[in-house]
């Protein structure tokens, strides 16, 4: 199973000069419980965007162009079907960006995590358009209290 988990802006933005575009405190404690114990699958850039290297209790697979690149903790993938095939078929996979590699993986994923900030940022990055007529929405819980930002927890299934 392949999940995607991201923090989507109202203008569909995501990152801004290989950096995120908010820090909530609460989404990423959310964002470790789901993912800890879990393969996750990022795009090289994102990798270079996490402040101490690998994700710690994770399997890290990185994905990049450049086949002789090894980075210590982490697999190497060197095309979207590498990734695909060296995922765990027992359990859930996660897909943690950035926006080329959400591009890519959206036709494949069976499952969406997203957490709507409902703001808009000025970006480089965005998150894909997103057909939903595809999907389902499971659940839905928004958040206003105590937060820069209001936003949403939105989980939607094929
Ligand atoms: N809001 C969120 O939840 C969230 C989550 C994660 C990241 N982000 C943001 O997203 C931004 C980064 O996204 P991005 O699109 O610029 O970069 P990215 O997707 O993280 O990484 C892009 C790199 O991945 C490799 N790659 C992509 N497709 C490939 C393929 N088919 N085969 C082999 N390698 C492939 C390439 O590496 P090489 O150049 O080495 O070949 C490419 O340069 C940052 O601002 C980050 O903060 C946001």
């Amino acid at each position: 199973m392949i999940s995607i988990i991201v923090a989507i802006a109202e203008n569909n933005a995501i990152g801004k000069d290989n950096k995120l575009l908010c820090h909530i405190p609460g989404d990423l404690k959310r964002f470790k419980k789901l993912t800890t114990g879990k393969t996750v699958i990022m795009g090289l850039k994102t990798f270079k965007s996490l402040p101490n290297g690998p994700l710690p209790n994770r399997r890290n697979i990185v994905i990049t162009d450049k086949k002789n690149q090894k980075i210590d903790g982490c697999d190497m993938a060197y095309s979207i079907e590498e990734a695909v095939e060296m995922c765990n078929t027992d359990e859930e996979n996660f897909v943690i960006g950035g926006g080329s590699i959400y591009r890519q993986f959206l036709p494949l994923a069976d499952k969406l995590y997203i957490t709507k900030v409902h703001h808009n940022f000025d970006a480089d990055t965005f998150f894909p358009e997103i057909d939903y007529s595809k999907w389902k929405l499971i659940s839905s819980k928004k958040i206003t209290k105590d937060v820069k930002y209001p936003f949403s927890y939105l989980t939607f299934v094929k």
